[in-house]
């Protein structure tokens, strides 16, 4: 079976065998078995706890931080976004996750409509998707012209330095996911009534570009992993390392009052790494 035939009804009333086999160790996933329920659940409580010390640290210091998760469709954002958020603040952390630009805002400054939602001192925004759509989702699906994604790609370096060079924090996510791995949880989200929100148009034709997804991942990584704002990458077939080892690297980067450095450990170097060479 080719890589390419192996593509399957969503409505398919029951997840196809090569699918289930597969998806746990797709895109070459480097464990085999899950992290352990409850050693996961008792870790990720001691980081949440470190999270909101560093919460009350930024809220002192006036620190304004911004969060951003890119990745597939299907790769566990929105799921890592809310084991960041769980215990925080809920007045001082906002999450963003914007629709499609409107018509009023197709006329604007590409940036403009991202640029509204940057924290104010002491606040944690985190975008479930972000400016990054352009060398994404707008790239692939057609959405933009090909010359927009090259501006988009010279000039989001340039708008991060502002950002950071103004004193934001910028910490930038990429989470990848295997082929049969997205398609398993996209036949969970169409089959569970809790989840059936999540899946759209744009992730039923993301199944069959895959690879155009993952072509455009590299040009954005190799052009936008810059000393100022530098990507982090996390492999996200298992969800609870990619919870635990994101929140890790966040904790990692800040001195904040309080910290147990013993709670924080160790990444795990074999699902977290940086830039575009993480992944070849
Ligand atoms: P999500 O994966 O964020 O739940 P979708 O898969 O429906 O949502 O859409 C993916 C992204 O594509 C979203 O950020 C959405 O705003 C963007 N998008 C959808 N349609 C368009 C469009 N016509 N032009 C620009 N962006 C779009
Ligand atoms: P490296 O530093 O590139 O040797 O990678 C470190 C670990 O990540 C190794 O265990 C690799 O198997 C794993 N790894 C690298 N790239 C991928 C990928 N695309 N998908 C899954 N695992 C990867
Ligand atoms: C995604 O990455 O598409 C979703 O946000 C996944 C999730 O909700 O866990």
């Amino acid at each position: 079976m080719t890589r390419d035939a192996q593509t399957f009804d969503l409505d398919s009333p029951k997840l196809p065998k090569w699918v289930d086999d597969n998806a746990f160790s797709s895109g070459g996933y480097p464990h085999s078995h899950a992290f352990d329920e409850r050693e996961f659940a008792d870790l990720l409580v001691r980081l949440q706890i470190e999270l909101v010390k560093l919460q009350s640290w930024a809220i002192t210091r006036g620190e304004r931080i911004v969060i951003l998760f890119e990745g597939r469709d299907g790769a566990g954002k929105g799921s890592v976004i809310g084991a960041f958020r769980q215990y925080m603040n809920p007045r001082r952390t906002r999450v963003v996750a914007l629709p499609k630009p409107s018509t009023s805002e197709v006329g604007q400054w590409y940036f403009q409509r991202y640029v509204a939602h940057m924290p104010t001192s002491g606040e944690i925004v985190m975008f479930d998707r972000s400016w990054y759509n352009r060398a994404g989702v707008e790239r692939v699906m057609g959405f933009c012209t090909p010359e927009q994604t090259e501006m988009f790609l010279k000039e989001a370096p340039r708008f991060e330095a502002m950002l950071v060079g103004e004193g934001l924090k910028l910490i930038k996510f990429y989470i990848e996911v295997g082929r049969e791995m997205q398609l398993a949880r996209f036949w969970e989200r169409r089959h569970n009534p809790l989840k059936t929100w999540k899946i759209s148009d744009i992730d039923t034709a993301a199944v069959d570009r895959f690879d155009d997804y993952g072509r455009a991942r590299d040009r954005m990584l190799e052009t936008t992993h810059t000393d100022a704002a530098p990507w982090t990458v996390v492999l996200g077939n298992d969800k609870r390392r990619l919870k635990l080892n994101a929140i890790r690297h966040v904790l990692q980067l800040f001195d904040y009052e309080g910290k147990d450095r013993k709670v924080i450990g160790e990444i795990d170097a074999k699902v977290l790494g940086h830039g575009p060479g993480f992944l070849v």
